[in-house]
């Protein structure tokens, strides 16, 4: 798969050349919303996070990545009708997959086209590639919802990304797992890693965990993890599931909603935006997933 890692740097250097893409302007943040364990909040993190940020003034997009239960489509009762795959096949347009979602947040579901991602060739890749500068020169953040565990798909998606959020709840597997996932990325490459911890009862259980997590990280990895916030046990999230309106929307003043609201002014308001590598933006991220699901 080596040559077709150099066959991607060439297109994203032709693209880079015919002027099509502007250097150096482009911001856009990736992050991927990933955990150790599954059903521990991803999903409800991501959509509520892209809507605060959406209603902050940060124009986002969420990616559903989670190929095992695309699912961000039933949270948000909203439908896509295409995916990722209608796009490799050059069926249709990156814009046109593009879903709109409530308050202007924009919705783009990976589907089956994620599987397919490693076996493009040059023409689709180059198709593809272009196809993102768009989203790229629109966006100033995307949100992956990645599926939970050490799977090599979930663990390309967060090798390409440039920021991760992981996140826990208090219980003991779901920290554990977490942890997995924090090394073997740590271990790649070094990047900001932002932990969530959700479903605690208060502040003080959610630091408690968070500490555990920082101490063994920092002794045993040797890296700094920092600490993004924490989500409280409600049981509004399931009835916001069940009646398909996410809870920042539905209940507003709720302690979930509030607690989003400070998370996401806490990952981007900008205080990190110097930590960030100069390969950013959506393209360079594809480029980068590409050559890792390639191996
Ligand atoms: N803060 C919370 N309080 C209560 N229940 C929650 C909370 N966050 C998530 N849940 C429950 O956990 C389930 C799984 O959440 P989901 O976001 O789908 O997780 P994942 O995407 O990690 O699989 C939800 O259906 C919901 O019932
Ligand atoms: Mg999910």
């Amino acid at each position: 798969m080596r040559d077709q890692a150099e066959r991607l740097r060439a297109l994203v250097a032709d693209a880079g050349t015919d002027g099509r893409r502007r250097e150096s302007t482009n911001k856009t943040r990736v992050i991927s919303i990933t955990s150790g364990k599954g059903g521990v909040g991803k999903t409800t993190l991501a959509v509520n996070l892209a809507l605060a940020a959406q209603q902050a003034g940060v124009a986002t997009v969420l990616f559903d990545a989670d190929l095992g239960l695309a699912n961000l489509d039933i949270v948000l009762g909203v439908f896509p009708r295409y995916n990722l795959l209608h796009v490799l096949r050059g069926e249709k347009t990156i814009d046109e997959i593009i879903c709109a979602g409530p308050g202007g947040l924009r919705l783009v579901a990976g589907g089956s086209g994620l599987a397919e991602l490693a076996n493009l060739n040059k023409q689709q890749l180059g198709r593809f590639i272009a196809g993102l500068a768009e989203l790229d020169n629109s966006s100033d953040l995307i949100l992956i919802d990645t599926g939970a565990g050490l799977a090599d798909s979930v663990l390309s998606f967060l090798y390409a990304s440039q920021e991760i959020i992981v996140v826990t709840t208090p219980e003991p597997t779901a920290i554990t797992d977490a942890y997995a996932v924090i090394k073997l990325v740590s271990q790649h490459e070094s990047k900001p890693i932002h932990v969530v911890v959700n479903r605690a009862h208060n502040e003080q259980e959610a630091r408690a965990v968070f500490t555990k997590m920082a101490a063994t990280a920092t002794r045993f990895l040797d890296i700094n993890i920092n600490f993004a916030g924490w989500i409280p046990e409600d049981s509004l999230v399931t009835r916001a599931i069940i009646s398909q309106q996410p809870i920042l929307l539905g209940h507003p003043s709720s302690r979930v909603a509030i607690a989003v609201h400070q998370l996401q002014a806490a990952l981007f308001s900008g205080l990190q935006a110097e930590a960030l590598p100069t390969e950013t933006g959506l393209q360079a991220f594809f480029s980068r997933l590409t050559r890792f699901l390639g191996g």
